[in-house]
């Protein structure tokens, strides 16, 4: 007898150990938070279960960020906590995600010892081989960057999700090579998904009951569908393929028509591919939100020209007077840099009346931070002090939300149709939404439910909120 409670004892901690559980861990980009689920449904498949403490996980992953020095930093230090539990449980496997995964590649392996496994964005599919190979004992890289993987076909598993609201991936890489930036080392050459399992996508998401989803890419308007493979290589396929493209106005359109109950956003949008035959959809489809990110990084034509944007000032502001000219009412909202290479105070100057002259809903502001291997690290100096580049990020900083504010206040007084997203965090008797132009707004629940749209009129606001009720 008292043997067989004993055996009964070490059958259960065989089974608890032997469950495979995931916790993952993402930064950055919501293009990485939508990666993070593309890997929990390829690892679902292999019986693991998610957690959401990193305790009773047997395999810890880590989704991480290389875009500045502090987001790495940041990702180190996590790297060290789960360092302390791999020394208590030994049959922990704790792998690295994403794009720092991609900058170092094995060299990871070498600087943080206790980690099993490096992979990049483009070798999800792998995973299941390389957890095979860590189980064995042996350390574990996919590095290889890809033309043609967009995961078309996997359903990402939604996590954290307010199921409300997704991320659904249409393109990934970038070709745009900004001087300072360090995505297209880490994410390789841009590429689209195929329609057909996008519209799927979003045909699962709304059976399921989603309200709103936003088209993920580094470049959205450059979407461009012929049968796949890199975009760069759309002039060496056949004439017939070409003849057949659909480019991101089409993509809109089909998504509109088909989820006429559902909310579109789209992020991130270039200046220099935002075409008018965008902004034409948008203005035709009431599904589709009033809300452009049109990220401008400087104000200033010489700033623009070292980072190698491929727009100027004056192309910029073309874009905005056009954007307003198809939609009146739209959002805007921007990412700027300041203090990158031979800035001068003029230059910041002219990024502030840029801002003035836009007056953004809202903004993400930064100052630069060199990148190894990019243009401007290697061919420019970061010669702009540390203390002058946060100088100008908070005179920006104080600009945007002069700016917030002013175009907050100018909603007071309106209505807006507001999808429910949530109970807001400071107060659970408000539910907390968003309007078409991405503004937040909180007001009282009433006998809404989250996932209605509701009609609001704006009484109140601050610099980043709007207050309402519903009429
Ligand atoms: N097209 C992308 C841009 C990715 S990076 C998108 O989908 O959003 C996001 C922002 O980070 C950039 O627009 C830029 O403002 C900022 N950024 C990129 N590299 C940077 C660097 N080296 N230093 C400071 N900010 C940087
Ligand atoms: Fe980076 Fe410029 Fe592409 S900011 S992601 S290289 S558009």
């Amino acid at each position: 007898m008292l043997i067989e409670e004993k055996d009964k004892k070490i059958f259960r901690v065989e089974t608890i150990t032997n469950q495979k559980k995931l916790y993952i861990q993402s930064y950055g980009c919501a293009m990485n938070f939508s990666d993070s689920e593309v890997v929990a449904s390829i690892l679902k498949e292999e019986g693991y279960t998610m957690t959401n403490n990193s305790d009773e996980a047997n395999l810890i992953l880590i989704n991480t960020c290389s875009i500045r020095e502090k987001a790495e930093q940041t990702v180190r230090r996590r790297i060290k906590d789960f360092k302390k539990k791999k020394r208590t449980n030994r049959n922990l496997t704790i792998g690295i995600l994403g794009c720092m995964a991609e900058r170092l590649k094995s060299k990871f392996l070498e600087e943080e010892k206790l980690v099993d496994l490096v992979i990049g964005p483009d070798a999800y599919r792998d995973l299941p081989k390389l957890i095979q190979e860590t189980n064995e004992g042996r350390k574990a890289v996919n590095v290889i960057l890809s033309k043609e993987e967009t995961y078309a076909g996997i359903n990402p598993v939604r996590l954290n999700s307010n199921g409300v609201t997704a991320f659904v991936s249409i393109t990934r890489g970038c070709d745009n090579m900004c001087s300072f930036c360090v995505v297209p080392f880490t994410r390789g050459r841009e590429r689209s998904r195929d329609p057909k399992s996008i519209l799927n996508e979003i045909f699962q998401l709304n059976k399921m009951g989603y309200k709103e989803v936003t088209l993920l890419g580094q470049n959205v308007d450059s979407y461009l569908w012929f049968g796949g493979g890199a975009k760069k290589d759309f002039l060496k396929t056949n004439k017939e393929k070409r003849k057949k493209h659909i480019d991101f106005s089409i993509l809109l359109d089909m998504i509109a028509i088909d989820n006429k109950n559902m909310r579109i956003r789209f992020s991130t949008s270039n200046p220099q591919d935002m075409k008018d035959d965008v902004l034409k959809i948008i203005a035709k489809h009431h599904n589709i939100c009033n809300y452009i990110h049109l990220p401008v990084q400087s104000g200033s034509s010489k700033i623009l020209g070292l980072m190698n944007r491929g727009h100027s000032r004056e192309w910029y502001l073309d874009r905005i007077n056009t954007i307003h000219k198809y939609i009146p009412d739209c959002g805007l909202s921007s990412d700027f840099i300041t203090g990158f290479c031979d800035e001068s105070e003029e230059d910041h100057q002219l990024t502030l009346s840029l801002m003035e002259n836009v007056k953004y809903h809202f903004s993400y502001m930064f100052y630069y931070s060199e990148r190894p291997n990019t243009y401007a690290q290697r061919k420019l100096k970061d010669n702009v002090p540390e203390k002058v580049k946060k100088r100008r990020l908070q005179e920006i900083i104080n600009a945007q939300q002069k700016h917030s504010l002013y175009r907050n206040k100018m909603c007071v007084g309106k209505i807006f149709e507001v999808l429910i997203e949530g109970v807001s965090k400071k107060s659970n008797t408000d539910f907390y939404g968003r309007t078409s132009q991405n503004t937040v707004v909180v007001f009282k629940k009433l006998n809404h439910q989250i996932g209605d749209f509701v009609n609001i009129k704006i009484t109140n606001c601050t610099s980043a909120t709007l207050i309402g009720e519903t009429i």
